[in-house]
């Protein structure tokens, strides 16, 4: 099980609703472990838009955080975050407060699996950006098909998965059987990579790019967060190991996760986050 994915199942709205607070402290510390990287990314997308976007879609927008690092890369758009869970649009709106982006970054709450609606004076839109989102959806096939309706021509839509967990330790982390961490993963992140190609084209879309992002980001380019952030993501996992490591494995684990044990992920200096986020460039014809 992947915990990013399954804190909020496919059409769930109530566990949507329900996992909000923790989901979204996990996804916000996400954002800023990983602001290098939505850096590079939204980057890229300035070079590939053939005009600044003034107007952009963040489909299951969570807390926001891509809605906050896309109305930062582009000052001049509104940037309207959609999202089914109200606690989540709340994070967010506390968030734009706090960076005075209020004025541009607007909430809608929506289930997107159904028909979307359409608030006046919004639309067509320049820039649609879905991360970590489209394996949610119902019908990914129904979520694309609006997405194209809802683009002006030109514009382009930016699907962003992850392809696996992040991971954080080095093989040998001072105590236990080395290796720890991949078999953690191989007994707990078994959820199939996504691939949004040929859906993509299905919808009428021009598929522009496919790219993984390498990401590999030690303390110092991560910045403090990324010890809580490691902690936060081994401590789900572990919620999910009980049955799939052995006794030994669990030990060293829950000594990693003591925050009052030398060799705990709290105290370490030798963390790096890595993973790979996929990202899917379609542009409308
Ligand atoms: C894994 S989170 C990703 C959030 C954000 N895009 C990010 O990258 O941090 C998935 C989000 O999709 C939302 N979601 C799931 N199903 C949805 C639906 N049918 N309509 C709208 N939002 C939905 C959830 O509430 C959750 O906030």
């Amino acid at each position: 099980m992947n915990e990013f994915h399954s804190a909020t199942g496919p059409t769930s709205h109530n566990r949507a609703m329900g996992s909000g607070g923790a989901m979204a402290d996990l996804l916000e510390l996400d954002a800023e472990v990983l602001a290098p990287y939505l850096a590079e990314l939204t980057g890229w997308l300035a070079e590939l838009s053939d005009a600044a976007p003034a107007r952009i879609l963040d489909l299951g927008s969570g807390p926001g955080t891509g809605s906050l690092v896309l109305a930062h890369r582009f000052p001049r758009a509104v940037v309207t975050a959609a999202d089914i869970s109200p606690q989540m649009l709340h994070r967010l709106q506390a968030q734009a407060a706090l960076r005075g982006v209020t004025d541009r970054v607007r909430t809608l709450q929506a289930n997107l699996d159904e028909t979307w609606p359409q608030r006046d004076g919004e639309g067509p839109y320049d820039l649609m950006w879905a991360a970590a989102f489209l394996h949610h959806a119902a019908v990914p096939h129904r979520i694309l098909t609006q997405a194209f309706e809802r683009l002006r021509t030109g514009g382009l839509v930016a699907v962003t998965e992850m392809d696996f967990f992040p991971r954080f330790l080095p093989e040998d982390v001072g105590i236990g059987r080395s290796g720890l961490e991949a078999r953690l993963h191989a007994a707990t992140d078994t959820r199939p990579p996504s691939e949004w190609t040929d859906e993509l084209i299905d919808a009428g879309f021009a598929v522009e790019a496919r790219r993984p992002f390498e990401i590999a980001l030690d303390r110092t380019q991560a910045g403090p967060a990324l010890n809580r952030y490691a902690h936060v993501c081994l401590a789900k996992l572990r919620s999910h190991a009980a049955t799939v490591l052995d006794t030994n494995d669990l030990a060293t684990l829950d000594t990693l996760l003591d925050e009052t044990q030398p060799h705990s992920i709290a105290r370490r200096d030798d963390l790096c986050v890595r993973t790979v986020r996929t990202t899917w460039i379609g542009r409308r014809p």
